[in-house]
């Protein structure tokens, strides 16, 4: 095992299940890449950087497991059809989807964020997510149903000055996932959300927070960042047959950071 490869899913939880996870070259994509193929599902990994999501599918193939990498953008419509394509005519069937692609941004008061900053980020999270859900759907339609998990956030629930377009195209990920439970609940899709915050990457060490670690930590009363495998576990159940009445929900992977809203002040 190595540390990239923590999740803690009990082998056969996704069992043949073909999935396709977004923005899988670092973080909990990456951490949810060996996750799920290590509990029995074909991965199809994908992100920009072609490179990283193809050897890191080579690398789960040596051990075993069934991978395939794929450069994709998903705020580019093309981009998201050749992905869905390719997953079809390789594997025959799309059984899940975690659309967990995001972008980390710059924190800017809000009338000081450049109006192609606003686009781009609800370009990749609200859009790229509204696209893959859009060709993804027909095809588990085709198959007898599926399950999607949005990879949400904390900030969608409050207003993270530093940085609105974060707290703005999160919220959207919230009527994106109640429409589409809604919608598709009679296909047999479930779509469900993790409500994820303070996630500490792999490739980010505490020292890298340089001095913020310390207020952060303060309103999070589990006292501790959260590390990806913690986020990508949850996401493995909710796109698992275990979690079959689940659907349209929010499932906070916070450490109480959300329950424990305004306490920062006074201490854990
Ligand atoms: N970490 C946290 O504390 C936290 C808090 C709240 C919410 N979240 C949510 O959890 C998700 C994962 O978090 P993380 O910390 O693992 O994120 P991260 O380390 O910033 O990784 C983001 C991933 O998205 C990919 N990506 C970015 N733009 C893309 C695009 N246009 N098309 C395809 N892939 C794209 C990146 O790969 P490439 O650059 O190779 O494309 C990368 O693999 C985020 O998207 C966010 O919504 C995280």
């Amino acid at each position: 095992m190595n540390e990239k490869d923590r999740t803690i899913v009990p082998a056969g939880t996704l069992q043949d299940k073909v999935i396709i996870i977004t923005g899988a070259s670092q973080g909990v994509g990456l951490s949810a890449g060996y996750g799920f193929a290590k509990a029995g599902a074909t991965v199809v990994i994908c992100a920009r950087r072609g490179a990283i999501v193809e050897a890191v599918a080579a690398e789960i193939e040596e051990t075993g497991g069934r991978a395939l990498g794929v450069e994709c953008d998903v705020t580019n419509e093309e981009s998201v059809k050749k992905l869905i394509s390719i997953t079809v005519e390789k594997f025959g069937r799309i059984d899940g989807l975690f659309n967990n692609a995001g972008v980390d941004t710059e924190k800017v008061a809000l009338c000081d964020v450049a109006f192609e900053d606003w686009k781009y980020v609800h370009d990749v999270k609200i859009h790229g997510s509204f696209l893959t859900i859009k060709y993804a759907i027909p095809v588990m339609i085709a198959n007898g149903g599926g399950a999607i998990v949005n990879n949400g956030s904390t900030v969608a629930h409050r207003a993270f000055t530093p940085a609105p377009y974060a707290s703005s195209s999160q919220a959207a990920i919230i009527g994106l996932t109640k429409v589409a439970a809604a919608t598709y609940a009679k296909d047999n899709i479930r779509v469900n959300m993790l409500t994820t915050g303070g996630i500490l990457g792999i490739e980010r060490e505490e020292t890298a927070y340089e001095g913020m670690l310390e207020p952060i930590l303060k309103t999070i009363p589990q006292g501790r960042m959260g590390r990806p495998w913690e986020d990508a576990q949850v996401a493995a159940w909710l796109l698992s047959d275990y979690a079959s009445y689940v659907n349209g929900a929010e499932v906070a992977v916070d450490g109480a950071h959300l329950a424990g809203a305004g306490n920062a002040m006074i201490g854990r």
